[in-house]
């Protein structure tokens, strides 16, 4: 059993003492607040409200259009639904390009938005602004591995880090980033030898989508566990819904699955 209760609100510290306990973070995004309610009962112990949702709330492309307003108002949606998980709200596309632009967009996200932790995407780029957010009060999540903000530069949704060069700047990054002060990272389709030394190569908690079974714990977009994201479903991502007869027998079986080490499986994995 872990060591926190389903009474009791997560916080930073709460993650950080499951990861040395190894008791495994389950994680999921919302976006709105009677989502944000079930995954709470169901108890999810991190909700992220993701600018994913330009692609599966708004239906756009990518994730670059989302607004700053669009996130704080999903953000608030989150928080009046949501009373125990710790909410991470992204900050979206360009608006965390100067250490002045992030203070100011982090400061609303959280004032307005509700964040508890804002994340953003990118790694030695992002030391400095990761450094005057921590000074400020302001709980950072860093993300590396494919990033959907970049995927332009990236040139699609791909696995990032199979070479050993790649693979080492982005274990160097997760270090700057710690040593910058990050409470917590993401790492997005990544493979499981690489996720697994930069799990251990670092304190803060590490939770991981496509990103194998070694993390300290697993994040999916809701739509795609729920297997209502029209088109393919990512090969990362596992249908919950499957077998079940409610939303929230779904999400429990999510959390019991990252619970127990079921899910990631092999196939899951790169
Ligand atoms: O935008 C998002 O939802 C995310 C999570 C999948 C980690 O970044």
């Amino acid at each position: 059993m872990s060591s926190h209760t389903l009474d009791s609100k997560v916080t930073r510290a709460t993650l950080e003492r499951m990861k040395r306990d190894g008791d495994k973070i389950s994680c999921l995004t919302a976006y709105d607040a009677s989502c944000a309610h079930l995954l709470d009962q169901a108890g999810v112990d991190v909700i992220i409200i993701g600018d994913s949702l330009g692609m599966v709330v708004q239906g756009k492309e990518s994730t670059l259009p989302v607004t700053l307003d669009e996130m704080i108002y999903h953000g608030a949606c989150v928080a009046r639904g949501a009373k125990r998980a710790l909410r991470v709200v992204d900050m979206p596309f360009m608006t965390y390009s100067t250490v002045r632009d992030a203070l100011t967009n982090a400061a609303r996200l959280m004032r307005e938005g509700g964040a508890q932790v804002v994340k953003l995407e990118g790694g030695a780029r992002m030391v400095e602004i990761v450094h005057d957010l921590t000074a400020q009060g302001i709980p950072v999540c860093g993300h590396l591995g494919l990033l959907p903000q970049s995927v332009h530069q990236l040139g699609g949704y791909r696995v990032q880090g199979r070479e050993q060069e790649a693979a080492h700047a982005m274990l160097e990054d997760a270090r700057g980033l710690e040593a910058a002060g990050a409470a917590l990272l993401v790492l997005e389709c990544v493979p499981a030898t690489l996720s697994r030394a930069i799990t251990q190569a670092v304190t803060m908690p590490v939770i991981g989508i496509g990103a194998g079974p070694d993390c300290d714990g697993q994040v999916l977009v809701l739509q795609d566990m729920l297997g209502i994201t029209p088109g393919k479903r990512p090969k990362f991502s596992r249908d919950f819904m499957s077998g079940q007869t409610s939303i929230q027998a779904a999400v429990s079986a999510y959390v019991q699955a990252v619970k127990d080490g079921s899910f990631p499986a092999p196939e899951h994995c790169f």
